[in-house]
């Protein structure tokens, strides 16, 4: 089976999306599927060929040259699809983009963020009924929105920090907006409602604070969401994977070593030399929790998988302040599909490739 792996993409995670497309078409099983790289470049034209399963080729921290290499060296040697709705749409005059989408079995999306993890993607994917792993459309754009996630985590009695949000336009009236978010009470984290990756969130210690953080959030997104921020937190992980009521849970995992805010840099760049991805975190796995605590988090992450109706493999980022537990966060397309999770839980990474694939045609 032809299995299209799609990475990079238009989104602030363009170059961690590009190290879950490797790993994914690494390790998938060769004996049954065989991986079609389909690499998106920050501009939206879509790329394939051989050349692009190399991960040697995206060298890490060096994406942007890879990408001018591209387009320099290698356009001609590939099927360039005439994909961006600027051109036409993947239905366009390029008869190459059909005869290639054809001999897809199914779409592997490692895209994360924006376009790739928030629905967008998977909506064109529908419409061409090409099967694909993963969520939905729905569940996609939910998971994508942190108000909308947690009003809808809200409505199944999910543990969730204070918080409230508000439009861009309403921070012209900052004082209604101060006030509400001191009645809450600081620390506070102002964050853009849609990105990942911690991408334009702050953590706010007092009204200056707070106002810089805004102003900071207002360049990324139109909705912003204010959450109280638990003092001193742990901050455990767990990736669920199935669909509906047919669910399994990783190991948690205890990211170590950090303070206040895991920052874009800590979980992608600074990690030791040679890691990749997420690995480069610091962590304990398992994490060290009790057994209470720990069912306690399994529990309300399959709640949180199946309040949205998630498919396929999310990972749930939880809070703990004491033995409180609180969900932060769903990520649909979790970083490295979250494989050290479930590797520790005795799956490993082919096979959850494998399961993935399998349930996209379910
Ligand atoms: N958004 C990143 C990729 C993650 O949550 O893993
Ligand atoms: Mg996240």
């Amino acid at each position: 089976e032809n299995i299209a792996v799609v990475f990079g993409g238009r989104s602030v995670e363009h170059e961690v999306s590009v190290i879950t497309g490797m790993q994914i078409m690494e390790n998938m099983d060769k004996s049954k599927y065989n991986p079609i790289p389909l690499y998106i470049t920050k501009e939206g034209k879509f790329l394939s060929g051989d050349v692009l399963k190399d991960f040697t080729t995206f060298k890490e921290n060096d994406f942007s040259k890879a990408v001018e290499v591209f387009f320099k060296g290698y356009n001609e040697d590939f099927n360039l699809y005439t994909v961006s709705s600027k051109k036409g749409g993947l239905f366009g005059k390029d008869s190459r983009d059909v005869e290639v989408f054809a001999k897809v079995d199914v779409v592997f999306p490692a895209l994360h963020g924006t376009y790739g993890e928030d629905g967008c993607f998977q909506g064109l994917l529908e419409l061409m009924s090409v099967p694909y792993v993963g969520c939905g459309v729905t569940p996609a754009g939910v998971g994508m929105d942190k108000v909308i996630m947690k009003k809808v985590f809200q409505s199944e009695d999910i543990p969730m920090t204070e918080y409230f949000y508000f439009y861009r336009d309403e921070w012209k009236e900052q004082e209604k907006i101060i006030e509400k978010a001191e009645k809450i009470g600081y620390s506070l984290f102002v964050k853009p409602a849609n990105l990942g990756s911690s991408v334009g969130i702050s953590k706010a210690k007092n009204k200056e604070e707070f106002i810089e953080a805004v102003e900071v959030a207002i360049r990324y997104d139109r909705k912003i969401l204010v959450e109280k921020a638990v003092e001193n937190p742990r901050e455990i992980n767990i990736a669920v994977m199935g669909y509906e009521n047919d669910l399994v849970v990783s190991a948690c995992e205890e990211p170590v070593g950090w303070k206040d805010l895991l920052k874009y840099e800590d979980k992608y760049v600074a990690g030791p030399k040679g890691s990749k991805g997420m690995k480069g975190q610091k962590k304990n796995l398992p994490a060290n929790i009790s057994d209470t605590v720990r069912e306690e988090i399994e529990k309300y992450a399959k709640l949180a998988f199946r309040a949205i109706d998630a498919m396929g493999d999310a990972r749930i980022d939880f809070l703990l302040e004491g033995d409180t537990v609180y969900v932060n966060e769903i990520n649909t397309l979790p970083g490295s599909l979250a494989f050290y999770l479930w590797e520790e839980s005795g799956i490993s990474f082919k096979e959850l490739i494998t399961r993935l694939i399998e349930l996209s045609k379910v």
